[in-house]
C-alpha cells in the first residue's frame, strides 16, 4: 500500500508530501526503512501476551526485512525475554548467554547489559556479527533501549550481508564460496579493543574458553536459503589455508564491501524502543558519536546447527528452505 502524508515545512510557508510505503504482515503494519533492509513495525502491544499468530507475523516480518524496529513499547525484562523467545528455533535451549559480561543482571542470565559510558570506545563501533566467534553462533538479537540514552547520537547501523554478497563480482563469489575463515574473540583486540574486556582477565579467560572456530565465508541462511557474506571486521582474523598477506588483503576487501551505503539502514534510537535483527542476514555497528551514558539490554537467541556454506546444501536463493541442522552441535 502506498500512502502519501501531507506535512509542512515548519514555518507555515508551505507543504510537502512525505512518501511512505506500508505493507501488511498479518495483523502487523510494516513501514520499510530502506528498499532492501529494515522496517518499523506497528500494530502490536508487547505488554500483552504475544499470540501464536502474532509470533508468526513477527517472524515473517524479520525474515522479510532482516531488521525490525518496534517503538514505544514499555516492556519489562520478563516481557523482553518472552519476545526474544518467539524467535528461538530451539525451544529447549532458546538463548545465547554472555557469561563474561561486566554487569550481569541478577535473575536474567539471558540478558546482556549493553552499557557504554560515552567516553570509552568499544569494538561495537566496528561492523560485526554478534557472537560469530562461537562454534554455533547466535541467531536473533533483540535489543531494547532503556531510559539511559544519549540525547543525540548513538545510532545503530545495519547492513544487509546478502546484498554485500550479491554485489560482489562473480569471480570473487566463486573465489570465496568454498573458503572458510577463523573467528575468535581474540581478534577483537586487534580490531581495536573490546570495551571493558580489552586486555582484562575476563578477556583472557574468554579467549581460552572459546578457541578460534572456522566458519564458511559465505553463509547460507537456513530459513531463506539466501547467501550472505559471513566475515566481519571484529571477530574474523584469517582465511583458512591462505598466507597472511593474501588473507589480510582479501578480508580487508570484504570488510569494506559491507560498508557500502546502499546496503545499509540506520536506526535512530528513542527510549522504550526495540530492535530485532537477524545475525544470519545482517552485520551491524554502533556509532560512538555521543558523550553521555548509553544503556540498552540485549537478548540473543541460541544458534541452531552449524553455519551452513554453499557446499552444505543445494540452495535456490529465497526458496524459504528449512534445512535440518547438522548433527554434532548442541541440538536436542
Ligand atoms: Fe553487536
Amino acid at each position: 500500500m502506498d500512502s502519501r502524508l501531507r506535512g509542512n515545512d515548519g514555518n507555515g510557508k508551505g507543504q510537502y508530501l512525505v512518501m511512505s510505503v506500508t505493507h501488511s504482515i498479518g495483523s502487523l503494519v510494516a513501514t520499510p526503512i530502506q528498499p532492501n533492509i529494515g522496517a518499523e513495525i506497528s500494530g502490536i502491544d508487547l505488554t500483552l501476551p504475544i499470540s501464536p499468530a502474532q509470533a508468526d507475523d513477527l517472524r515473517a516480518a524479520l525474515l522479510r526485512y532482516q531488521v525490525v524496529i518496534l517503538r514505544d513499547q514499555r516492556i519489562d525484562r520478563a516481557q523482553h525475554t518472552a519476545l526474544a523467545r518467539i524467535f528461538a528455533r530451539n525451544p529447549e535451549d532458546p538463548f545465547f548467554y554472555s557469561d563474561t559480561q561486566a554487569r550481569p543482571i541478577k535473575g536474567h542470565r539471558e540478558i546482556l547489559n549493553v552499557y557504554a559510558d560515552g567516553v570509552t570506545r568499544t569494538a561495537a563501533d566496528i561492523w560485526h556479527t554478534d557472537g560469530s566467534w562461537a562454534e554455533c553462533p547466535p541467531e536473533i538479537s533483540v535489543l531494547r533501549s532503556t531510559e539511559i540514552m544519549p540525547s543525540l547520537g548513538g545510532d545503530t547501523c545495519f547492513a544487509s550481508a546478502g546484498d554485500a554478497y550479491d554485489g560482489l563480482p562473480d569471480a570473487m563469489k566463486t573465489r570465496i564460496d568454498g573458503l572458510r575463515a577463523l573467528h575468535w574473540k581474540g581478534f577483537a583486540q586487534k580490531a581495536g579493543g573490546y570495551g571493558g574486556l580489552a586486555d582484562s582477565k575476563r578477556m583472557e579467560e574468554a579467549k581460552r574458553a572459546y578457541p578460534p572456530v572456522a566458519h564458511p565465508m559465505v553463509r547460507v541462511h537456513p530459513e531463506t536459503g539466501r547467501r550472505t557474506l559471513f566475515v566481519n571486521a571484529v571477530y574474523t582474523g584469517e582465511v583458512v589455508g591462505m598466507d597472511q598477506a593474501e588473507s589480510d588483503a582479501l578480508l580487508a576487501l570484504l570488510f569494506n564491501e559491507v560498508q557500502k551505503p546502499d546496503y545499509q539502514m540506520r536506526l535512530r534510537w528513542t527510549t522504550n524502543a526495540i530492535a530485532v535483527w537477524d545475525n544470519r542476514a545482517v552485520q551491524h555497528a554502533a556509532t560512538g558519536n555521543y558523550t553521555e551514558p548509553r544503556m540498552l539490554e540485549r537478548i540473543t537467541t541460541a544458534g541452531y546447527g552449524s553455519v551452513l556454506g554453499p557446499g552444505d546444501v543445494d540452495v535456490t536463493a529465497n526458496s524459504h528452505l528449512v534445512i535440518p541442522a547438522k548433527a554434532g552441535t548442541h541440538l536436542p
